[in-house]
């Protein structure tokens, strides 16, 4: 259903038209109650073997909505609805701004895969700030916030720049991201280089701890696949080292010619960063590397090429507490979340562990049991 809907409407619509026209569509089903009522008995089933706790919270499964879908904050509701138990909102900017000019979205079809450079827009923290704090929410969601540098604002002063979504957001947040690793704003991902990195998120820790009264805001940086062993290793002794709470692998890739992509040639080489089944391979392996560095000491967030519920499986057993997902969303429509926490619920009862959580790295652990 969702196949045909998929080829004869949004296929032939410009991708962020689509996207906006199926955000409409997502945001006004939640705001009727019958309709989104029955919507997430269908598509948010609960399973008891997946229940989970992660940074500090209760969570209904382990699979949520990557960042970018919502930046603005504005169909919370409307994903859980869908049946992402957690939705991470962002990247938002101290600033608000317009991103790249368009045509800034490209479907690679044949390749499962999206490019975007869409370049951070968004209303600015302040903005989204005042909609969390007007927010009512219908449906109980782990709520992540993703904060990024403001364009204009030059390298030197990204920490002020972070620091000051911080203040505003962090509140709102049930876990916090700082994003180190989108290809589209330029200089952002040096900040991953940990001499930038450390000072950067010793910051943020500040202003949250700062700002937020009465409990600990977790702290997350996400990481792009793009990074070099040593690299990836690197930010992983320095999450341990910070006492951060976790690691987001991975964002896009600027990555091309490696990844043996099948689309138009002309589309391939647009500038951005690739995301769905090209980057899986490298997500995966970053995270598995990850895991084998950190092991329970940081959680760790598997996204990247999640089409289905054995990717979000493999995921977890490399190590991911939590997985995400975006461009098969796209490319799967509604039924995508549910399909992923069904098929884990049944993974889980037809393996060797009890728990979830006795699923997470168990890849490794085995490895080294043997
Ligand atoms: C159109 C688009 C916009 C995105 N915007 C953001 C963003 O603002 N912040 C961020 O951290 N990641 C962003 N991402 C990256 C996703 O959160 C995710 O890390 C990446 O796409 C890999 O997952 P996927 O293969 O399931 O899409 C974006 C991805 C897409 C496709």
């Amino acid at each position: 259903m969702y196949s045909l809907l998929f080829k004869l409407i949004f296929q032939r619509m410009d991708p962020e038209k689509a996207h906006h026209l199926a955000f409409r569509w997502i945001r006004l089903a939640a705001r009727i109650p019958v309709l989104r009522t029955f919507a997430a008995a269908v598509l948010a089933p609960r399973y008891k073997e997946l229940r989970t706790e992660a940074l500090g919270r209760r969570m209904h499964g382990p699979f949520g909505l990557a960042a970018g879908f919502d930046k603005n904050a504005v169909a919370i509701d409307g994903m859980a609805m869908l049946g992402f138990d957690h939705v991470e909102i962002g990247t938002v900017t101290a600033e608000p701004q317009p991103g790249n000019p368009k045509k800034r979205l490209f479907r690679l079809v044949p390749d499962r895969a999206l490019i975007n450079r869409m370049g951070f827009n968004n209303d600015g923290s302040a903005a989204v700030a005042a909609r969390l704090a007007a927010r009512n929410p219908v449906f109980r969601t782990t709520l992540g916030v993703n904060i990024g540098k403001t364009k204009v604002v030059p390298e030197d002063a990204a920490i002020a720049d972070y620091v000051t979504s911080t203040e505003r957001l962090a509140g709102h947040a049930d876990y916090l991201v700082v994003n180190v690793s989108s290809p589209n704003t330029p200089g952002l991902r040096s900040l991953q280089a940990v001499d930038h990195l450390r000072p950067l998120l010793a910051a943020v820790r500040e202003a949250a701890d700062r700002t937020v009264q009465g409990r600990r805001v977790p702290l997350l940086v996400k990481i792009a696949p793009d990074l070099a062993d040593e690299d990836v290793d690197a930010v992983a002794d320095l999450a341990v080292e910070l006492g951060l709470d976790g690691i987001i692998a991975t964002n896009t890739t600027i990555a091309r010619d490696s990844l043996g992509l099948a689309s138009d040639p002309a589309l391939v080489q647009e500038t951005g960063g690739l995301s769905g089944a090209p980057v899986k391979a490298r997500s995966l392996e970053v995270l598995r590397r990850l895991y084998a560095r950190v092991g329970d000491r940081v959680t760790l967030v598997g996204v990247g090429g999640i089409e289905n519920a054995e990717d979000a499986w493999q995921r977890i057993l490399a190590g991911a507490t939590l997985v995400q997902g975006y461009s098969a969303f796209i490319y799967e429509g509604p039924f995508y979340a549910r399909a992923i926490h069904k098929g884990l619920a049944a993974r889980l009862r037809n393996s060797p562990y009890a728990t979830l959580a006795d699923a997470v790295g168990a890849e490794h652990k085995k490895v080294t049991s043997e």
